[in-house]
């Protein structure tokens, strides 16, 4: 079966292209920016998106959106990672962090998948800790800063995929297509 990934993001891309093939599932690239309301919860936001979007796409699609939820800092910068990472970047995480000791944080992904009629979410989430200094270079993003054990995303390369929230919400997403193809 064929599914379309709309992103502006190649790495997003290549990374579920490649899960997908491990279900049979060929993946197109719809490549394109999309209106992202604005909202405090990812899931409504993804969701907003898509049935936005649905107006203007012919056929079934799939959207993910994604972020980074600090304990300490009340879950920011949560659905504003991408304005946050923009503007005060990891330095500014890591300052907001100094001399704080509960330093657990996750990654949310949440797709949103718009069937021909509706739209339905999935979600996935990493566990793991803000780390007191940017260490890595493989990754995008908030991988310096996130620890997941004692490595941080960023110097995990490719093992980082096997664990990751977008992998956990791309295998719930598509196990359920595969479920309910037709
Ligand atoms: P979006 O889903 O593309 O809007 O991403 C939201 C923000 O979260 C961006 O600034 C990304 O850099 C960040 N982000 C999402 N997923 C990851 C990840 O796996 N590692 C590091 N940063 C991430």
């Amino acid at each position: 079966m064929e599914l379309t990934f709309v992103t502006s993001n190649e790495g997003k891309f290549r990374e579920a292209a490649e899960i997908a093939a491990g279900y049979g599932i060929k993946l197109n690239w719809k490549k394109m920016k999309y209106l992202e309301p604005q909202g405090s919860n990812l899931e409504e936001i993804a969701r907003l998106s898509a049935e936005v979007l649905s107006r203007e796409l012919d056929g079934r699609f799939f959207l993910e959106d994604s972020g980074l939820f600090v304990e300490a800092l009340k879950g920011f910068p949560g659905p504003y990672s991408s304005y946050v990472f923009k503007t005060i970047g990891n330095e500014g995480i890591l300052r907001l962090m100094e001399g704080v000791e509960n330093r657990r944080a996750y990654f949310l992904a949440v797709i949103a998948y718009f069937d021909g009629k509706n739209v339905r979410t999935f979600s996935g989430k990493a566990e793991g800790e803000i780390s007191t200094e940017m260490r890595g270079s493989k990754g995008f993003g908030y991988d310096p800063v996130f620890l997941y054990g004692s490595k941080t995303f960023a110097e995990m390369g490719g093992e980082k995929n096997k664990i990751s929230h977008r992998r956990k919400a791309l295998e719930t997403f598509f196990s359920y297509v595969m479920r309910n193809q037709g």
